[in-house]
């Protein structure tokens, strides 16, 4: 089996050492040689695990390569990386990829022209770095009706968030996960939540037979959020995290987002930290499941790569058909946003005089938004209270609606913060 590798950067460099240094082990288990047969870069001067002649600047020349058997997809973005694996499965050769981005706009297209050419478009990596996912969402859970899907699925948000619970800045501790190789070339991606996003929907097509494109779904990242909140969800018991949540709705929808949200502590997602991942599914017959590890990092996500790479090399040895795609039935649509129901925090702050907290409470009463917990702080210097308010659960629509009432009441300075809780287990 003579691989072509796309890209090698954090996680191409990891693939292409264990291809080196792991020969043995990864061909015995694929039941065939796995060779290392060329690789594209765009700067060639960098050094890499490969010798010169393997190398090249023009990934379509490793994509259409006659000597190889199978293209590893690793460069990351959205073209020209949808297009080289456009043309490789053209070719007739299975693909490999981690690339969430092609994956959330472009999957049921590669999905089909991968099926329509017989070969397999295979990614483990995509998801959840080195957490095996994607193959038991697609066969080991078969046999349910996934309910619920609540996921930490970016790595580098949760390596800063769990930095900032310890009293570091949203910018110290970002520069340490792009030092970390955690990070997408563009950190935005991660921290305004489009990488989990992106995720989000490729789970979402397996695990509820919903399509969607990121552009669908609500998303919001971990910009702007204070160290302060964090420790006031901590005083009633809260961790703060970046989830991406799917649930069935109670009729045929499917509600999918992804935005920071307070966990219960003893929520098994709320201990996952720094660049762990989990995804914690509730099946219709298996109940709770979590699956967890190291969702970033070069070394997790190419073990995860090669399983796919042995798996493709193993099938083609044994001469085994490539399974059709499953056919799943109707797609389920997607809830819109302001239908869907949460807890909520709200920060505020506001002038220390009389009557406040009751302006502030008929706000939430008209909304039928209920008050399950307070904190109220004495004025600072500059002369203003702070209050904390935990809801219960009520619409989208009507926490947005109280939050512009309560930002414009004459005794509120600011609403500083709205963020959303998951209460249940
Ligand atoms: P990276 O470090 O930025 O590496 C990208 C590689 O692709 C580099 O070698 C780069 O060449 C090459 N490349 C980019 N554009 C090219 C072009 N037009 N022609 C030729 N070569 C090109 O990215 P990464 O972190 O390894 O991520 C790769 C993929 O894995 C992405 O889809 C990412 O989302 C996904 N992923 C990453 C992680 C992680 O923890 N890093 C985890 C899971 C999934 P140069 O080296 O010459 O610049
Ligand atoms: N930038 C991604 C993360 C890499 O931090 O999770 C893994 O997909």
């Amino acid at each position: 089996m003579r691989i072509g590798l796309l890209g090698v950067g954090t996680v191409g460099q990891a693939v292409a050492r264990a291809l080196i240094e792991r020969r043995d082990v990864l061909s015995r288990a694929a039941g065939a040689g796995l060779v290392l047969q060329r690789a594209a870069v765009r700067d060639l001067s960098r050094p890499r695990p490969l010798s010169r002649e393997q190398l090249t600047t023009d990934p379509v020349q490793v994509a259409r390569a006659d000597d190889v058997d199978l293209v590893i997809e690793l460069m990351g973005g959205e073209e020209p990386a949808r297009g080289l694996i456009a043309a490789a499965l053209e070719r007739g050769k299975p693909v490999v990829t981690a690339n969430k981005r092609v994956l959330a706009w472009h999957g049921p297209q590669l999905e089909q022209l991968a099926a329509s050419k017989g070969v397999e478009l295979r990614y483990e990596a995509a998801v959840g770095g080195g957490i095996p996912l994607i193959a038991p969402l697609t066969d080991d859970l078969a046999a349910n009706r996934v309910l619920e899907l609540r996921a930490i699925i970016n790595g580098t948000c949760n390596y800063v968030l769990t930095r900032m619970a310890q009293g570091e800045t949203l910018e110290t501790a970002l520069g340490k996960a792009q030092e970390a190789g955690y990070a997408e070339a563009d950190p935005r991606d991660d921290i305004d939540g489009v990488d989990a996003a992106d995720k989000l929907c490729v789970l979402v097509r397996l695990a509820f037979n919903a399509t969607c494109t990121p552009g669908q779904l609500h998303r919001q990242g971990i910009r702007g959020l204070d160290p302060r909140d964090l420790a006031y969800g901590r005083e009633l018991g809260y961790v703060l995290k970046l989830l991406a949540i799917a649930r069935r709705g109670p009729g045929l929808g499917v509600e999918a987002r992804v935005h920071p949200a307070f966990l219960p502590a003893d929520h098994p997602l709320a201990r996952v930290d720094g660049a762990q991942n989990a995804v914690h599914v509730v099946g219709d017959l298996c109940g709770p499941v979590m699956f967890s590890g190291l969702g970033a990092g070069g070394d997790a996500t190419a073990s995860a790569v090669l399983a796919d790479v042995v798996h493709v090399a193993r099938r083609l040895a044994l001469g085994d058909p490539v399974p059709p795609p499953r056919d799943s039935g109707p797609d389920a649509p997607l809830i819109p946003m302001s239908e869907v129901k949460t807890r909520c925090y709200f920060r505020l702050s506001v002038d220390d005089v009389p009557g406040v907290f009751a302006q502030v409470t008929k706000v939430l009463a008209t909304h039928e938004i209920g008050l399950a917990s307070v904190i109220q702080r004495e004025p600072g210097k500059l002369g203003s209270a702070e209050v904390v308010l935990f809801t219960y659960a009520a619409p989208e629509s009507a926490l947005a609606a109280a939050e512009a009432e309560l930002s414009k009441l004459p005794s509120t300075r600011a609403v500083l913060a709205r963020i959303r809780v998951e209460a249940s287990k």
